[in-house]
């Protein structure tokens, strides 16, 4: 099943009326336009992430508990003469060229299809980059998306799935909204029910970090005892989920940056909440039942670090929970 994250779709679209005295169609705001899709990109934080080893291909094995957030990019195709994207929004810095993820989604999706790209794709940007929440592999998935419903391919998840991998390690997460475990370099994906659906409290500091740097600074542990899987633990509460909750990049990310390391010592168990880091950094989170509480806790923390960090409230969002 696709992302059913759209808010047009060329299906969907019912015929333009006539103009005036049976002149050329008129365009009507109110009625989607056919030759446009429209999808949501939405974030995501790893609940858990263990490193397993490196591989002989230069990444590392893992397994990472992922859910994704109600705070999203919005990724809009339409038909055109020639490939070009366009990026507005929030975030700076993110490249409206083929380097761009987005971009390179369009063109392996055309070549898979037999077909050219030519198609305008704009990203309306409000995830930040460098921040592990996924923003560049979800506007990937959510372009693979959006075409396959443009071109008419109805290619669904499953068969856009080795496109996404080859993309990038988080791509396939984001085919469809829903929780996942990742493993292998977390391209293979098992979506798991969540009974815990609450709220999330996300730094976000004012710089990134590489993931592959942070990933070249981890080194295995001395004991390698099997890792915990907290999907697998009756929660009540997001308190009881937290402290099942680890990420070992945390330390090689914090030996890399400093101040992430700074900022983790200056909030982790604020109010008595254990903070995390997001997949390589740099945003960390805590978890909360009530937004109210998660507000609470922002305005706690901005009394304790530095204006220079911004802070955001959102939901989780899973496929019964758009
Ligand atoms: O696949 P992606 O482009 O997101 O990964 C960026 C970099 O992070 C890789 O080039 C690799 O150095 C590192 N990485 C890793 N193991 C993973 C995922 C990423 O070593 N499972």
């Amino acid at each position: 099943m696709l992302a059913d994250l759209s808010d047009d779709s060329h299906d969907a679209a019912p015929a333009r009326p006539a103009g005036p005295r049976g002149g050329p169609a008129q365009p009507n705001p109110d009625i989607p336009d056919a030759s446009t899709v429209t999808v949501r990109a939405p974030a995501k934080i790893n609940l858990s992430l263990a490193v397993l080893g490196r591989r002989a291909d230069g990444y590392h094995d893992l397994e990472s508990w992922v859910v994704q957030l109600d705070w999203c990019d919005v990724v809009r195709t339409s038909l055109a003469d020639r490939l070009a994207i366009s990026v507005t929004g929030a975030a700076g810095e993110v490249p409206s060229n083929d380097t761009n993820l987005a971009w390179r989604a369009a063109v392996a999706l055309g070549r898979a299809a037999g077909r050219e790209p030519t198609v305008r794709i704009n990203l309306d940007k409000q995830i930040p980059a460098g921040g592990g929440l996924g923003g560049g592999s979800s506007d990937a998935a959510a372009t693979l998306v959006a075409l396959d419903r443009l071109w008419g391919l109805n290619w669904g998840a499953g068969k856009l799935l080795t496109l996404a991998a080859g993309l990038g390690s988080d791509v396939p997460l984001f085919l469809e909204p829903a929780p996942a475990i990742l493993r292998g370099r977390g391209e293979r994906i098992e979506r798991v029910a969540t009974s815990w659906q609450g709220w999330v409290a996300l730094a976000v500091p004012n710089f990134g970090v590489s993931t592959a740097e942070v990933y070249r600074n981890w080194r295995p542990p001395a004991d390698l005892a099997a890792h915990d899987q907290p999907w697998t633990v009756a929660v009540e509460s997001a308190a009881d989920l937290a402290c099942h909750l680890f990420n070992d990049l945390e330390r090689p990310a914090f030996a890399h940056e400093p101040r992430l390391a700074r900022l983790h010592a200056a909030i982790d168990g604020l109010q008595g909440r254990p903070v995390r880091m997001t997949g390589s950094g740099s945003c960390l989170f805590a978890l909360f039942d009530a937004a109210a509480e998660a507000e609470a806790w922002c305005d706690a923390a901005r009394r304790v670090v530095e204006p220079t960090v911004r802070w955001k409230v959102t939901r989780v969002i899973s496929a019964e929970c758009p």
